[in-house]
């Protein structure tokens, strides 16, 4: 099960486990998602589309072995517009796919962010650094939604699946040269896409919401996705 199955990498995760073999069934209200992402997969036999909110309470008939919960607004111009949708979904969306994954006994991944450690006195961060966050800053909605998103499978809810994060780092593209729909931070975008095309190494680049420095990794879906089905699996008993 795949919450957010019509954004960027829940579309590709879809894919993935499909071509391996598995049946998905996919929820995503569309908030920043589309249906193009999925448009491939209409009449697929093993793939089930249900258009909802997922902070409303989630209902899936039969077993599920895995909960992937990737809903949220992720792109800093959809939070910023978003901050009510992104602080509901990372709290009461994360506690319903919590609990789904508690009663189906299925595993449970969390796409956090490294947003979570704010502006960050430590650099890189290990999972022991408990960040710099500013909780009423611009940003706030999509940190805070994600701290508390991290915290939940930890609190006395004795969620007793296997539970992970995974902290995608901030990029959102495949391959370069085929637009992504939904993508909107296209200015940096097209500058990085520049300077790989010149062969020449990734300049840091000014958070959009003030002056200083924000240095970022920019990693493939492909191996994103792959570090956490591996993750999943080695948890798999
Ligand atoms: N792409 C990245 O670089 C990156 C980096 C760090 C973390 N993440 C996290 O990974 C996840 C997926 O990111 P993405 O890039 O695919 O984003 P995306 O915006 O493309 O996809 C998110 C999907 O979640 C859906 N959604 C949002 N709120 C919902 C709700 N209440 N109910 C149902 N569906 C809802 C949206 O409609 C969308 O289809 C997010 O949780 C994001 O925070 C992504």
């Amino acid at each position: 099960m795949i919450t957010g199955v019509a954004g960027f990498l829940g579309s590709h995760l879809a894919d993935r486990l499909l071509a391996r073999g598995h049946s998905v069934i996919g929820y995503d209200n569309l908030i920043t998602g589309r249906l193009v992402n999925l448009a491939h997969l209409a009449g697929h036999p093993h793939f089930h589309f249900v258009q909802q909110d997922v902070t409303e309470h989630l209902f899936v008939p039969g077993p599920v072995d895995y909960v992937w919960h990737f809903a949220s607004p992720a792109s800093p111009i959809d939070y910023l517009e978003l901050p009510i949708q992104t602080l509901k979904v990372g709290s009461l969306g994360t506690l319903n796919a919590l609990g789904l994954a508690k009663a189906k006994n299925a595993r449970f991944l969390l796409t956090s962010t490294s947003e979570i450690y704010g502006d960050p006195h430590v650099h890189p961060q290990p999972e022991s650094y408990w960040g710099n966050v500013n909780t009423i800053g611009p940003r706030g909605c999509y940190d805070e939604s994600k701290r508390f998103a991290e915290l939940a499978p930890g609190v006395p809810l004795q969620v007793e699946t296997i539970s992970g994060f995974a902290k995608p780092m901030n990029w959102k593209k495949d391959e370069f040269w085929v637009p992504f729909p939904n993508y909107r931070d296209t200015a940096a975008f097209k500058g990085w896409v520049e300077f790989t095309k010149k062969g020449k190494a990734i300049p840091s680049f000014k958070a959009p919401e003030g002056p200083g420095k924000k240095d970022a990794e920019i990693a493939y879906q492909k191996g994103e996705l792959e570090r956490s089905t591996q993750w999943l699996r080695q948890h798999t008993a």
